[in-house]
């Protein structure tokens, strides 16, 4: 089949790879010139295992080809995936849809005189619910013949690629035969390999989407609720949260304690429910999700504490080393990252950051320019007072102790992941502090 793809990001970038592969002719469309040009030359533009080979063999074979026109993607196929930003408005926690109210006033003119098989838009990325409604009333008042569905995307970055190849399930919003029978020939070969199809109306589609953001977001928030309350009574969270998980109605999942959550997604997706909620009149329904966001920033600043109580109550003319930028490992996407507003915060107030990651520095330098970074472990805990381990990349968890114990000023580190070998550290001399664990320090 002949699908576009509008809005080349992480999204759309994994989706587009990944249609090709599975034997599609795909175009994919942005905005963003620079973009294009690296896609076209079989480049991603972000750091995602797999992405680059998968790209490399899409490009090479022509299955996939990229460009900024959206005339060229009106004509070119039937199908349009929409996989553009819904990034949080600047006034307020409400989900910003300029950019999928841009694509579709920007395909429709090319939609009017679609041919036989009728034009369908896919929306993929993350929207409030009734948005798919609307944008198919401003498609129709633009003159197009077009159906709109909506297909959100459950992808995780760091395994994109494997989640949009075998996802656990395609949930499909449609509103006729056409449009389902179409979304089930696009994914066929998912299909045929058991994946659960889904197919539902686009209000419960789109919901499916943030109501499950809202819930993993949830069980992060709950459990590091958890170790605030483990810190005072001198519990463990880590125990606690592998005896809860063991409780298969529970599961081990989305249950690591530690410094929350962060990226493009989980923070920005609950405030867009509850805004969104509000609006409908069932703002009360999910007020939890406020208490969510509250305890997530909470964390933030519960571990720049902790780290200035371990420098001695002030970090003026004290040294952090912070091991991790990216907003989790596998991943070279610093957008809200809990790592480097801790870094930032812990600046602010005196100290002098420096911040290494394995793959995030060059984003995470752009966007945080007054802090300083290193390109090994080692440089970046030079002298320092205090270490903290942000993002839990593997590599972290098999640093020699005894060997960093040698370049700092004061052995003394925060393991605000929970997912350092305690005794290893402890052995080395160092005192090692993370949250919910308050016997360790
Ligand atoms: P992104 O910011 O990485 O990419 C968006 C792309 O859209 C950019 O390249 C931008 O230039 C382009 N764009 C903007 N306006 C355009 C227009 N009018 N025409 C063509 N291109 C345009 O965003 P993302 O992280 O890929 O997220 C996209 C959507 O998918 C969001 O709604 C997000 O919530 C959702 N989502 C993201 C993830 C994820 O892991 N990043 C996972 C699931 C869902
Ligand atoms: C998340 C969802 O997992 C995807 O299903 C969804 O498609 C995506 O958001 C989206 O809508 O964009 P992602 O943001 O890539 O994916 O990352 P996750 O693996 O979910 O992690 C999110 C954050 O939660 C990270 O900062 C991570 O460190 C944190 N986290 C996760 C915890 O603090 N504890 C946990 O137990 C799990």
């Amino acid at each position: 089949m002949r699908l576009t793809v509008i809005g080349t990001g992480y999204v759309g970038a994994v989706h587009a790879a990944c249609m090709a592969e599975i034997g599609h002719e795909v175009l994919g469309l942005d905005v963003d010139e620079e973009r294009v040009a690296v896609l076209a030359a079989g480049r991603p533009p972000f750091y995602e295992p797999g992405l680059s080979r998968m790209l490399q063999r899409a490009v090479t074979t022509g299955r996939l080809r990229f460009t900024t026109s959206s005339v060229e993607a009106a004509r070119f196929a039937d199908t349009h995936f929409v996989c553009v930003g819904t990034p949080q408005r600047p006034d307020s926690g409400a989900a910003d849809l300029r950019h999928v109210e841009g694509v579709v006033d920007a395909l429709a003119p090319g939609l009017r005189r679609a041919g036989h098989n009728g034009a369908l838009v896919v929306g993929k990325s993350t929207v409030p619910v009734g948005t798919a409604d609307r944008l198919a009333e401003r498609l129709r008042a633009a003159g197009a013949d077009a159906d709109v569905a909506w297909n959100p995307e459950f992808l995780r970055e760091g395994c994109a690629i494997q989640d949009t190849l075998r996802p656990e399930r395609i949930v499909a919003g449609v509103h006729s035969a056409r449009a389902e029978a179409r979304l089930r020939a696009v994914y066929a070969p998912l299909l045929a390999a058991g994946t659960p199809f889904i197919a539902t109306d686009t209000a419960t589609a789109e919901l499916v989407k943030v109501a499950s953001n809202s819930f993993l977001a949830t069980k992060v928030s709950f459990i590091n609720a958890m170790a605030e309350i483990c810190d005072v009574v001198g519990a463990d969270v880590l125990t606690l949260a592998e005896a809860m998980g063991a409780d298969s109605r529970i599961g081990p999942r989305f249950l690591a304690p530690g410094l929350g959550f962060g990226g493009s997604c989980l923070p920005k997706d609950i405030r867009a429910f509850a805004e969104r909620a509000e609006e409908i009149g069932r703002g009360d329904s999910v007020a939890f999700l406020r208490q969510v966001d509250e305890i997530n920033t909470r964390q933030r600043r519960r571990i720049v504490d902790l780290a200035q109580r371990l420098v001695g109550g002030t970090f003026e003319g004290r040294s952090v080393a912070v091991l991790g930028a990216a907003f989790k490992p596998g991943s070279d996407d610093v957008r809200d990252s809990p790592a480097l507003a801790v870094a930032e915060e812990a600046r602010r107030r005196g100290a002098r950051v420096r911040v290494h990651d394995p793959e995030a520095v060059d984003n995470a330098r752009a966007a945080h320019p007054a802090l300083q970074y290193a390109l090994d472990v080692a440089k970046a805990c030079e002298r320092a007072d205090v270490v903290l381990h942000l993002t839990e990349w593997s590599q972290y968890q098999e640093l020699d102790p005894a060997a960093l114990a040698t370049v700092v000023r004061n052995p003394a580190m925060v393991d605000a992941r929970n997912t350092l070998d305690v005794q290893a550290w402890h052995s080395a001399g160092w005192q090692l502090c993370a949250p919910g664990r308050p016997r360790l320090g």
